[in-house]
Parts: structure tokens; C-alpha cells; sequence
């Protein structure tokens, strides 16, 4: 058994270190979102004006995560300007990042009920 001392020492020095590597993770997470390129994205028109419209306050992949029609784009668009404070988007700008994300990331597949062969692609 070690003497009381030696043990709360101990566990002060464990939760030191678990703090930094507290720190050290949220830093690794922000600088990775920094490190986002329009590049990491599907090709399309209008690719870069997505991206640069709507990193200004979280990362693309937040956007990339989402598979919505045109219609759900351009509603999010207006959430982001409601409720955020997004810039409005309008006219030819609207238009282009309207465009790539449609192209980009349509709605996804709904999976078919019943049996699917994992073997078949
Ligand atoms: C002015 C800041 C701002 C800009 C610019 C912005 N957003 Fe957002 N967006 C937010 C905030 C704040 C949230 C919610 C918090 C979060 O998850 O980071 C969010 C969340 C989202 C979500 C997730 C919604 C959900 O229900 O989880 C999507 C999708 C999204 N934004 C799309 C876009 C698209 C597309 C653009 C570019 C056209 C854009 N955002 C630009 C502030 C912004």
C-alpha cells in the first residue's frame, strides 16, 4: 500500500495529464477542420464557392455528411441565414453552390427491404 501522500500525488499527476491530453485532442480536432481543402470534395462546378461559403463557420464535412435534393439545399441555405447569420446567398452565387451540392450530395439510396447479397455491389 503506498502511503496517502504518494497516492493523491499520483492521482493529481493523472488528472494533469488526462487535462492535457484533453487540450491536446480539442486543439488536434480544430486544427483539423482548418485543414479542410475544397480538393477533399467530389469535383464539380462550383465546388469552391461551396466550400468557402460554408466553412466560414463549420467544417465541409458537415455538409458533405448530408445527402438532400435540391429543395432541402436551398432550405438549409435559408436556415443558415435565419437562424445562423449566414450572409444571404442570391442570384448566380446562390445558384452555383446550389448546383454542386445538388450534383455532389444527392439524397442517398433508400436501401430495398428484403434480402441483399453483400457479395453484390
Ligand atoms: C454563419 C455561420 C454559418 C455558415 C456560413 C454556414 N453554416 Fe451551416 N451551420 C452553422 C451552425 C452554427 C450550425 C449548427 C452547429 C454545428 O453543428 O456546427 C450549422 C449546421 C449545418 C448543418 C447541419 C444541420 C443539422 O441539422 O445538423 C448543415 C447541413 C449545414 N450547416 C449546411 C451549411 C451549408 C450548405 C452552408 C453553406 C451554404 C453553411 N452551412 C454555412 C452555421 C453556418
Amino acid at each position: 500500500m503506498m502511503p496517502l501522500h504518494t497516492r493523491t500525488a499520483a492521482a493529481r499527476i493523472a488528472r494533469q495529464l488526462s487535462l492535457a491530453a484533453a487540450v491536446l485532442l480539442a486543439a488536434g480536432i480544430m486544427a483539423r477542420a482548418q485543414d479542410e481543402a475544397p480538393e477533399d470534395y467530389p469535383p464539380g462546378d462550383g465546388r469552391d464557392g461551396a466550400f468557402y461559403a460554408c466553412t466560414a463557420c463549420h467544417g465541409f464535412k458537415l455538409v458533405a455528411a448530408q445527402g438532400m435534393s435540391r429543395v432541402q439545399w436551398d432550405a438549409t441555405i435559408n436556415l443558415m441565414t435565419s437562424k445562423h447569420g449566414m450572409p444571404a446567398l442570391e442570384g448566380r452565387d446562390r445558384e452555383v453552390v446550389l448546383n454542386y451540392l445538388e450534383a455532389a450530395f444527392p439524397p442517398r439510396a433508400v436501401p430495398s427491404r428484403g434480402f441483399q447479397n453483400p457479395f453484390i455491389k
